[in-house]
């Protein structure tokens, strides 16, 4: 059995032993012989020309060498790219802020291409005065800033009738949380003049899919954002540029994208994707209805089949956790099916509804190992296993799975999506 290494067992030589073991163990044959040159103490290449110069790329991309980090698709999941998905490269990533251009995609009717100085917001229906918004309007309103995850309700959908997809980006990758820079919906909503028996607001977006939603009143004027930039910069057209609605801690699909219209109203639209999509079909044939919230979830980005153990010894298995009730409080990690569970670390800053970071840092002597993740967040809720999630509402549902993903670590080091009785 792999015993967790606490600060005092693992000694800076330990590490530094492995490290080095790993540098020699990559160089090898004639690979050896062309990198050598360029090892300490000879002097690479790259010192003795002179690099490229400044401004030749505009926009900055990443080195060539990083080309693993890249959004992906499962063909055969969509039948037509406009109405499809593209998930983010979870293994390739660290930290809690994911880089705009590798946040996943999820369009009913492809990218809508709007022209910023067309674009207008319309709220209507129950208000006092109906108001209309340039983009250059929403600019001169105060701002906010909020770092918040965006989980698609369909994430991990594959995985409910046994493990499916060999890849954390395929099982998990429908989540991404940015830094979102808008107007708060309360302020907008407060401009037009809310009537007093109002309780619902549909959100409508302005793509070919014109996808819609309805939004309760109390959440809009809790915490809702409408928002033009991500983290720092303006929205990218996949994620609704100029303006999308921001939903803090709710199913993906109400965060609705190019956004055009907010009617406000006394009662639901039951629009398609609150009737016959986003519901959640149980064992006794009911459906479950407007189960916007996100509950806490987790999970190890590496190891993963993706991101296999190279080397026996100091290893760090790192992983992302998030919660739509609030803050994560705790991941607790297993590397034996979820019988022994110990307490990861979680590292960097842990904001409300947002994806925090865990390590949990061990010695692998080479057995194999069930690696799992559990989240647990400030209401107390913990992050079940998928029996315990199936018992409550059986495998009909593809949405809302939220239960504790097991990898399964080999001898050699590859790593393969299982699950555990
Ligand atoms: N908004 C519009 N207008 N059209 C869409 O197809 N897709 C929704 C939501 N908002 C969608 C939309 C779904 S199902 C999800 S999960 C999120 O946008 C995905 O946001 P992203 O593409 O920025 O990841
Ligand atoms: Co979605």
């Amino acid at each position: 059995m792999i015993e967790p290494t606490d600060k005092k067992r693992t000694s800076r030589r330990k590490f530094l032993v492995g490290a080095a073991g790993l540098a020699a163990g990559a160089a090898t044959g004639a690979a050896r012989a062309d990198n050598a040159k360029n090892l300490p103490p000879d002097v690479a290449d790259w010192t003795r020309n002179l690099g490229e110069g400044v401004g030749v790329r505009a926009y900055g991309q990443p080195s060539k060498y990083e080309k693993d980090a890249v959004r992906r698709t499962v063909p055969w999941l969509t039948a037509t790219p406009e109405s499809s998905v593209s998930f983010t490269p979870l293994h390739a990533l660290d930290g809690i802020i994911t880089p705009n251009g590798l946040c996943f995609e999820r369009h009913h009717g492809g990218i809508a291409e709007i022209e910023p100085s067309d674009y207008r917001l319309m709220i209507h229906g129950m208000v006092d005065k109906p108001l209309t918004f340039t983009l250059d309007d929403l600019k001169r309103l105060p701002r906010v800033n909020k770092i918040h995850f965006l989980e698609c309700a369909a994430n991990s959908g594959m995985e409910w009738r046994g493990a499916q997809l060999n890849g954390v980006q395929y099982t998990h990758g429908m989540v991404h949380c940015v830094q979102y820079t808008g107007v708060s919906l309360k302020l907008l909503l407060e401009q037009a003049g809310v009537k007093a028996n109002a309780k619902w607001i549909l959100a409508e977006g302005g793509d070919a899919a014109a996808m819609n939603r309805s939004i309760p009143l109390a959440k809009a004027l809790n915490d809702c954002i409408v928002a033009y930039r991500s983290n720092g910069e303006m929205l990218r057209p996949e994620q609704g540029y100029p303006v999308r609605l921001v939903v803090p801690g709710w199913e993906g699909n109400v965060w609705v994208k190019w956004l055009r219209r907010l009617k406000v109203g006394d009662q639901p639209w039951f629009t398609r994707e609150e009737t016959s999509k986003y519901t959640d079909l149980l064992e006794s044939g009911k459906a479950r209805q407007f189960t916007f919230v996100m509950d806490a979830k987790s999970v190890i980005t590496s190891p993963s089949p993706q991101a296999p153990c190279k080397q026996k010894g100091f290893n760090i298995l790192s992983g992302l956790a998030w919660s739509g009730r609030g803050k994560i409080v705790r991941v607790d990690i297993s590397l034996d099916g979820g019988r022994n569970w110990r307490t990861a670390r979680i590292d960097g800053p842990v904001f409300d509804k947002a994806c925090v970071r865990f390590y949990y840092e061990f010695d692998w002597n080479g057995e194999a190992l069930l690696l799992q993740s559990r989240a647990m967040d400030e209401t107390g809720y913990v992050q079940p296993s998928k029996d315990a999630l199936r018992k409550i509402r059986s495998v009909n549902s593809i949405y809302h799975n939220n239960g504790i993903q097991t990898w399964a670590l080999k001898p050699d080091g590859e790593v393969e999506n299982v699950e555990v009785g």
